[in-house]
């Protein structure tokens, strides 16, 4: 059932305040500023005790990994990093009694994702699930882990389960912050921060018919690069990943400080750029490289927290705190391929090749 949508990837894109209401519900303790999570398995004395975390997951949910570990290292101070998860485990990974190993599934199927936590079990690694299809395999082959409450999602790619899954690494991050170092003020802010997301979103969605006019704009391109920094990296490599997948259009995600050192090459008038420029200590940087695009006549859309002088158009997204911003930049590129593949007579749905989950080799 579509519920009056015309594809379930619009339906999923537009459920997405709801959802993300659903995955801080009854967690939020504002006592104590901090967020109770009841199948983590994991107490405060070992909370402290973790040395590392090892993110790992596939596709998009080793991008939602990716905005994660960022999360985990920003307000839990506790190093941090994503993988995709085929690729560590063939690679014979040292397993360290000391890191936190965390699993990244929309639908808890995925081949690749269930081999490397099987693999670290058996090397007494302790692993956590950050899964959206409760009792799913992962789920179980897991010691404990996050829910991360997106609801059944039906689309060959994943919109609304990628927003949850990165608000489920927040809440995350903060459970861990508040048992190591995050000031109380500073709990209190995420905390804050967190319950402006639904209405933010809301607005988001609003946007859609200028998102679409843009979408029609940039549909004749051959190719896309997506740039953004630090934060807004792994929102680049998911939004060149979502139009890539049902567009069909070739699409690269590079970190925008790495433009000099290679792909402005590829720059000229036939390659649009998408920058991700949050309002945040890099701004100026961004939009630096913004300069470097168009003094080789390159055309920019921006996704920003206000209007960009040098872009050929801005989407704007309203500002959260800046932990928070990855998540809502994502969005309006989530409506921006919807757009661009519908434009192009795509089968969004079902893109060619691809299956929901992979649950082979
Ligand atoms: O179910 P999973 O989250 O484990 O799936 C992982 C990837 O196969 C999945 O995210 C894939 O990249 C999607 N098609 C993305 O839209």
């Amino acid at each position: 059932d579509m519920g009056g949508h015309d594809t379930y990837m619009h339906k999923e894109i537009s459920e997405q305040p709801d959802a993300v209401d659903r995955v801080l519900r009854g967690r939020i303790d504002d006592r104590f500023s901090t967020v109770h999570l009841g199948g983590l398995n994991l107490d405060a004395r070992e909370a402290r005790t973790i040395r590392r975390i090892k993110i790992l997951g596939c596709g998009t949910s080793y991008h939602a990994g990716l905005i994660g570990a960022g999360l985990i290292e920003e307000l839990a101070r506790i190093p941090a990093d994503a993988e995709p998860a085929s690729e560590f485990r063939y690679r014979n990974p040292v397993v360290d009694p000391d890191t936190l190993y965390i699993a990244v599934s929309q639908s808890g199927e995925t081949y690749d994702v269930l081999a490397a936590v099987q693999e670290l079990k058996r090397k007494g690694a302790r692993v956590l699930g950050v899964v959206n299809v409760v009792g799913s395999a992962i789920a179980r082959e897991t010691d404990g882990g996050v829910y991360v409450h997106a609801g059944p999602e039906v689309c060959v790619v994943s919109t609304k389960c990628f927003t949850n899954t990165v608000t489920a690494f927040a809440l995350l991050a903060l459970h861990l912050g508040r048992i190591r170092d995050l000031s109380v003020a500073d709990g209190k802010r995420v905390i804050e921060g967190l319950r402006r997301l639904p209405g933010q979103i809301q607005e988001i969605l609003k946007q859609e018919d200028e998102i679409k006019k843009l979408a029609k704009r940039y549909a004749d391109a051959k190719s896309m690069m997506f740039i953004g920094r630090v934060r807004g990296y792994p929102v680049a490599l998911e939004a060149s990943l979502k139009l890539k997948e049902i567009s069909y259009i070739h699409a690269e995600a590079y970190p925008a400080s790495e433009l000099k050192h290679g792909p402005l090459a590829l720059i000229e008038p036939s390659l649009p750029t998408v920058a991700i420029i949050p309002d945040d200590d890099l701004l100026e940087k961004n939009r630096a490289a913004l300069e470097e695009i168009k003094a080789r006549s390159g055309q920019i859309l921006a996704v920003a927290h206000q209007e960009q002088e040098k872009a050929d158009h801005t989407i704007v997204v309203p500002k959260n705190e800046p932990e928070l911003d990855s998540i809502l930049m994502g969005i309006p590129l989530q409506i921006f391929a919807y757009h661009t593949a519908l434009a192009l007579g795509r089968d969004i749905d079902k893109p060619r090749n691809l299956a929901k989950s992979v649950t082979v080799e």
